[in-house]
């Protein structure tokens, strides 16, 4: 195997971990362990770190008005998905699923906003 392969690979899983070690950091919270989640939660940050080293080790980020647009068009997408995605969960019954993606597609849309502002403001720099 190639290192870029492993390096992909790293990636991909350094950023799986990211989400795990958050979703724990929930759970240990939920259950009153604040010490617990707080320890969880700076993992998840340290595995944060990890796979954004890769992304760029790997060719991932490039200036920041191209970065902004990239993620602008995966925002747009994102929202769109979640969209679908609530209305199906909630055509099947899975009214948690409905909410998680509902919940989703709000921040996703805050996201797009906010990215399509930082574009508009690098555009008046020209
Ligand atoms: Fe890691
Ligand atoms: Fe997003």
């Amino acid at each position: 195997m190639q290192i870029i392969e492993i390096m992909e690979k790293t990636f991909i899983a350094e950023s799986g971990d990211v989400a795990l070690y958050l979703a724990m950091s929930k759970k240990a919270a939920d259950e009153g362990d604040q010490d617990t989640a707080r320890y969880l939660y700076d993992v998840a940050m340290d595995e944060a770190h990890h796979a954004a080293d890769f992304a760029i080790l790997l060719g991932k980020v490039k200036d920041t008005r191209s970065n902004v647009n990239l993620m602008l068009k995966d925002e747009i997408r994102s929202e769109k998905e979640r969209s679908q995605a609530a209305t199906m969960a909630r055509a099947q019954g899975n009214e948690e699923a409905y909410q998680y993606f509902e919940r989703s597609m709000h921040d996703e849309r805050r996201h797009k906003a906010g990215l399509k502002v930082i574009l508009s403001k690098l555009q008046e720099k020209d």
